[in-house]
């Protein structure tokens, strides 16, 4: 370089860093951390995956402190409650698939932890005209502060202050909004103003606070110190701050608002509270395409839906070491997608309450069964099963960790829909979910997406909600880990995180695994969606029924099929790619 430029180009950096350091927000990722500053980055030791980069900061922290994966997915969490209400936090719930072949404190574990939100109300009460869909009779009694304390105690290794100082930290000094918040604050501004009633008809959550009605700009930095103080006392007292201190009562006091005002009683109670238990549970564990994978059980569909998926296009000769495109397999894919769809309308729920036929599903005879109906065109809808379809949501959010231990956990955690229930703590700066849109409506009414599921998906005093959250770790023969995956995006979580993992098993690199565009179809509707992008030859070959298998594409231009946060080992021995879905804005973090 001339050596004239050289301090001029040293301010021109300098000043870059600077203004990148303001613009989104970069404090520090923290000693021994590296954080992307991209989207796809390749981490020597130990990787995470958040769909926003404090987070995946606030995990690779604990890495870097030598804690394992389930502490890295602890910080993690609390953290994005902070940085992506819309998306899950205190006030929602989650999965989490823990699989730790060899951690130095616990030694073997592979486990799943269901701290999904329960029914605080049955299908009685559900059928009396309430809408499960938004205000406070939409909230489900949250799980997530439970299950990752669970987690915490039993599997992790740090305490409860160290992995929640990140996300109190991260409250106190604020964040910047990035797009992804911008477009969730702004959907939900032009909700509002579309229908100005919704405001006065639920509890107000802490608008100002998140800058909602019109005026959050990218580069805006919020604060959340009533946030702050909820984490520090769950750090300081644990569940019992969350269930039956002050923050328990403040949510009770949430819901009870609008009784005050004698319009009608209800909502979650302490007792709701104090009374909902994590499960452990075992996860779903097949061999497809010569690799072991770990799901999520129902009350997840996820694992089920997508095992089915695949190997239904196993069983129809998939080549999965090949991950180029081409019309037959993709109609194959879309095939499978539906057929999975409809058993999942038809046969899934929470286990506890209905009897759920898992291994039927995935048992060989069944998935022959399913491949050999596929033809070469498309058939009418009921012939996949019969009409029980499903929801859609936008607040969910999935984390992939790796640690220097080869453990690994998938972690997918949601408030249902953007900004939950809308119902805001205000004491605490947190909204709550509004998970028990997932439930079907007893009046068989649609949901907000004008779909409905299954009778034994029905609320009831204590069930989970049928769920499309899919965390999911693949191993290799020898029982390690090669890849970790999950997403958010409702019904979209399924398709995403399947076409993402077919392209790592087709050897593409996780960046252009999570980058490469995506279709979706769930049933029902029979609407067959394709990101812009998307190959175009074979959308024409499937779309034309003179030319092809007669698809009904109502969509070319979907700007994103859901968000998937990718962890692959290096095939080169360099480590771990972590892959951030650019969809989302989020990137990895690690340790070298
Ligand atoms: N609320 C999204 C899901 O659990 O599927």
């Amino acid at each position: 370089m001339n050596k004239k430029w050289t301090p001029i180009a040293f301010l021109c950096v300098a000043l870059c860093v600077v203004a990148s350091l303001v613009l989104f927000g970069c404090a520090s990722p923290g000693k021994g951390v590296r954080s992307a500053g991209t989207f796809a980055q390749t981490f020597a030791r130990g990787a995470v995956a958040a769909d926003h980069e404090m987070a995946s900061q606030a995990g690779a922290q604990m890495l870097a402190m030598g804690g394992n994966a389930v502490d890295a997915a602890v910080a993690a969490s609390f953290t994005l409650s902070v940085v992506r209400p819309y998306s899950c936090g205190i006030g929602g719930g989650g999965f989490m698939v823990i699989y730790l072949p060899d951690d130095p404190t616990h030694g073997f574990v592979s486990t799943a932890i269901n701290y999904r939100e329960t029914a605080p109300y049955d299908q009685s009460v559900a059928a009396s005209g309430i809408s499960m869909s938004n205000g406070r009779y939409s909230v489900a009694v949250p799980g997530t502060v439970a299950g990752l304390l669970y987690a915490l105690e039993h599997y992790g290794t740090l305490d409860r202050e160290t992995v929640m100082a990140p996300a109190i930290t991260a409250a106190y000094d604020g964040f910047v909004v990035d797009e992804s918040f911008y477009r969730a604050a702004m959907g939900l501004h032009e909700k509002y103003t579309k229908n100005p009633g919704l405001q006065t008809s639920h509890m107000r959550m802490p608008w100002e606070k998140f800058a909602l009605f019109g005026r959050v700009k990218i580069g805006d930095r919020i604060e959340n110190p009533e946030h702050a103080r909820a984490l520090e006392l769950i750090a300081r007292d644990g569940l019992d701050a969350f269930t039956q201190g002050q923050i328990g009562q403040a949510i009770v006091d949430a819901l009870a608002h609008k009784a005050k005002r004698r319009i009608r009683g209800g909502g979650i109670t302490l007792d709701d509270l104090a009374g909902y238990t994590p499960i452990e549970m075992q996860p779903i564990e097949t061999t497809i395409a010569g690799k072991g994978f770990i799901g999520m059980p129902p009350p997840s569909s996820g694992g089920v839906t997508m095992f089915e998926i695949l190997k239904i296009m196993q069983a129809k000769g998939h080549n999965f070491s090949d991950a180029k495109l081409k019309n037959a397999s993709v109609h194959v894919m879309i095939e499978a997608i539906k057929h999975s769809f409809a058993d999942r309308a038809r046969y899934l729920a929470d286990p506890e309450f209905a009897d759920v036929p898992v291994d039927e599903l995935l048992d060989e005879e069944n998935i022959r069964r399913l491949a050999a109906s596929i033809g070469t065109s498309v058939k009418p809808s009921q012939e996949y099963g019969t009409h029980e379809p499903l929801v859609d949501d936008a607040g969910t959010s999935h984390v992939s960790v790796v640690d220097p231990f080869g453990g690994a956990v998938a972690m997918t955690e949601t408030i249902n829909h953007a900004f939950g229930s809308r119902v805001g703590v205000e004491p605490f700066g947190f909204v709550l979910n509004n998970e028990m849109d997932d439930f079907t409506h007893p009046s068989a009414r649609p949901n907000g997406f004008g779909l409905v599921q299954s009778k034994k998906n029905m609320p009831e005093v204590g069930k989970h909600p049928l769920s499309s959250m899919s965390p999911t770790i693949v191993l290799d023969e020898d029982g390690q880990v090669i890849a970790v995956a999950g997403a958010s995006g409702g019904p979209r979580i399924i398709t995403s995180t399947t076409q993402v993992l077919l392209n790592v098993l087709g050897g593409m690199d996780a960046g252009q695994a999570v980058a490469m565009p995506r279709l979706h179809h769930q049933w029902l509707p029979d609407e067959l969606r394709f990101e812009s992008g998307y190959n175009i030859h074979i959308l024409n070959v499937l779309g034309n029924p003179l030319r092809g298998y007669g698809h009904h594409i109502t969509d070319r231009n979907v700007s994103a099929i859901g968000n998937v946060q990718l962890i692959v080992r290096d095939p080169d021995g360099k480590g771990w790619q972590a892959a951030c879905d650019p969809r989302k804005g989020g990137r990895p973090a690690g340790i070298d």
